[in-house]
């Protein structure tokens, strides 16, 4: 059986990391991976291949940046001419991002069949650019491969038929477990940063609605300022932000916050692990939080990952309307209920024993 994968932003070589190491317990599975170029930045992109031993990729389409619909249309019409010149038995795609989405529409116009990984999250909110492509995935998906109840039961409100959907679990909880010691072993984040262990507040911003939007940008800026007076704040941050916050001049002017660069995925648990508090506008990074027991205040108007909101790991901070300081120092050495919402930490091989019997 041939597979293509499609990925191209940062939380998506992580997932398929977990899948293409899961191949090498299924031989009859031959897997292309094109890579779209979405990300690219070294730290965003190539740090994950080689720490995660993830296959190079097999095309890199280098498509980035632009409007969503220049991105997704480039994206589209390079994706159709790679299935059509070597059309697979599955397209596979991950989560809910621009690559995701021109994946999904490239293959199906073709009678390529598609599996979508992390299917049936929803935050119900339509301006989110991610929620408009993971509708839009699903609905043209042949297999839905969901990370939780939730996710399942947000598929079969939709009217979705319940012989595509397979609940296989969340392949971030297969990677948090399997790099988890890897990291232990092998950074040395906390050194290099001088932070001390359980000893500051991780935070990592890079939503849209939140980058976008000036009062929303403040607001966390400041609760981040506030925090860093009484503990120590460290914030790796995406290009994006980066770019918006040196054009308003706050990187010149910040206050306590320490700013770094995007880091590699071992040393981001490290930090995740060490962490008093996460906060984050992440969907990876609140998931993450959970699976290394680290409390999360999240950065957002609502989440997808409603579960951990109901277990008492993570609460919402929404930017411009909640005390996120408040937040942030309420959840200092809070803990939540223990439970098992993201599955086995085998389902990277259920994903592909599912492709394998359809
Ligand atoms: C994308 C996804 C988002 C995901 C995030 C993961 C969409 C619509 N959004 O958002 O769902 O949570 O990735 O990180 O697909 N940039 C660089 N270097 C890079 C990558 C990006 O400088 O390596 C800058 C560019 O200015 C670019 C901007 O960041 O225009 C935004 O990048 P883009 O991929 O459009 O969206 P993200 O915010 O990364
Ligand atoms: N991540 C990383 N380095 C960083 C920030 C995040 O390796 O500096 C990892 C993080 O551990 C998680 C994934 O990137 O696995 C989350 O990606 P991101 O927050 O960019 O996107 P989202 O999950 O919100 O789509």
């Amino acid at each position: 059986m041939k597979i293509t994968t499609i990925i191209g932003a940062r939380p998506q070589f992580i997932k398929a990391a977990a899948v293409s190491r899961a191949l090498g317990k299924h031989p009859g599975i031959y897997e292309t991976i094109v890579h779209t170029g979405q990300h690219y930045d070294r730290n965003m992109s190539e740090v994950f291949f080689s720490e995660l031993a993830i296959p190079e990729p097999h095309i890199n389409l280098g498509v980035s940046g632009g409007s969503h619909g220049k991105m997704t249309g480039t994206m589209l019409a390079a994706i159709e001419e790679v299935l059509t010149g070597d059309p697979p038995d599955f397209l596979l795609i991950y989560g809910d991002t621009n690559s995701t989405l021109a994946g999904a529409l490239a293959a199906a116009k073709i009678h390529v069949p598609v599996a979508h990984v992390e299917a049936g999250l929803r935050s119900f909110n339509r301006r989110m650019p991610e929620e408009v492509n993971r509708v839009v995935a699903d609905h043209v998906a042949d297999l839905l491969l969901t990370p939780t109840d939730t996710a399942t039961a947000n598929l079969a409100a939709e009217g979705v038929a319940a012989e595509k959907v397979h609940q296989v679990g969340d392949v971030m909880f297969d990677a948090a477990l399997f790099y988890g010691s890897k990291a232990d072993r092998e950074s040395k984040i906390l050194e290099t940063l001088g932070l001390e262990d359980n000893n500051y507040v991780l935070a990592t911003v890079h939503r849209q609605e939140n980058t976008d939007s000036p009062d929303r940008l403040q607001a966390i800026t400041s609760a981040l300022e506030s925090i860093a007076e009484d503990i120590a704040v460290v914030l790796p941050l995406h290009p994006r932000t980066r770019k918006l916050l040196d054009a308003g001049g706050y990187l010149g002017r910040k206050n306590g916050v320490r700013v770094i660069d995007p880091v590699g995925y071992l040393d981001m648990v490290m930090l995740e692990r060490g962490a008093t508090v996460i906060a984050t506008d992440s969907g990876g990074v609140q998931k993450e939080a959970f699976f290394h027991s680290t409390p999360c205040v999240t950065l957002r108007d609502e989440t997808e990952w409603v579960e951990l909101v109901e277990m008492g790991w993570n609460r919402l901070a929404p930017p411009g309307q909640a005390d996120i300081a408040a937040s942030i120092r309420s959840a200092l050495g809070s803990v939540g209920t223990t439970g098992a919402p993201y599955g086995d930490g085998e389902a990277a091989g259920k994903i592909l024993d599912v492709l394998a019997a359809a």
